[in-house]
């Protein structure tokens, strides 16, 4: 397992800071973008995301928790190795989001919020590199994990097969339950407040890899 840690629950003023001390065991640095009406909450654009970049290594993997994703992903400067999520309840149509942001030259994650019957990413399996699967409503950091994520995974581990889809986790992720999401199938975990309200973020995620075997 990766694990990907939620900047959304790093201290955005010192927001490089942040990020670089968790790159070590970063596989991804997860960035949270919402735009007030897909959810009831703002965080940061393009213009933050894109100064971000200099002086880190690690790719970001943006989630956009936004109605238009095809009128900002654009925005977001990226390269192969760079991810960006819609969500399947985004206004835009899954298939041309899909194609859009395949234009852009980065990887291609689709998300849904727990309520969304898993059934409805069924259909892109074939297109996408990732699936972030909600293990909270999204919208805010430090929410309860949601245990019906488990067996959401599961069935898309197995409707995945042997296509080459990661399937990542997003929400209320800490030490107690990463074990039974990692069992159920999922690849990359994202985590922010269980990283970043630890005073230790190396240790806390050397104890998020060890509890997940
Ligand atoms: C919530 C965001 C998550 C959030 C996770 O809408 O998508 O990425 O930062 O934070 P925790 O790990 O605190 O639930
Ligand atoms: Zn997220």
């Amino acid at each position: 397992m990766k694990l990907s840690p939620s900047l959304l629950s790093a201290d955005f003023g010192i927001l490089r800071a942040e990020a670089r001390q968790v790159e070590p065991l970063a596989e991804y640095f997860h960035i949270d973008v919402m735009d007030g009406h897909f959810v009831p909450n703002l965080t940061i654009g393009p213009p933050v995301v894109n100064s971000l970049r200099q002086g880190l290594t690690k790719p970001f993997d943006i989630h956009l928790m936004i109605d238009y994703p095809i009128q900002y992903a654009p925005q977001f400067e990226v390269t192969q190795h760079d991810m960006i999520t819609f969500h399947i309840e985004a206004k835009d149509e899954p298939f041309r989001a899909i194609d859009e942001i395949r234009e852009l030259g980065c990887k291609v994650g689709i998300s849904l919020r727990p309520i969304t019957p898993i059934t409805a990413v069924f259909p892109y399996l074939d297109l996408v590199d990732l699936v972030l699967v909600m293990s909270v409503e999204p919208g805010f950091g430090g929410q309860a994990f949601m245990p019906a994520a488990v067996e959401r995974i599961e069935k898309l581990k197995n409707e995945i097969g042997d296509r080459n889809v990661i399937i990542s986790v997003d929400g209320g992720i800490n030490v107690k339950n990463v074990h039974d999401v990692v069992a159920a199938g999922a690849d990359l975990i994202v985590a922010g407040s269980a990283i970043f309200k630890h005073p230790d973020r190396i240790a806390v995620m050397r104890a998020l890899i060890t509890a997940a075997q």
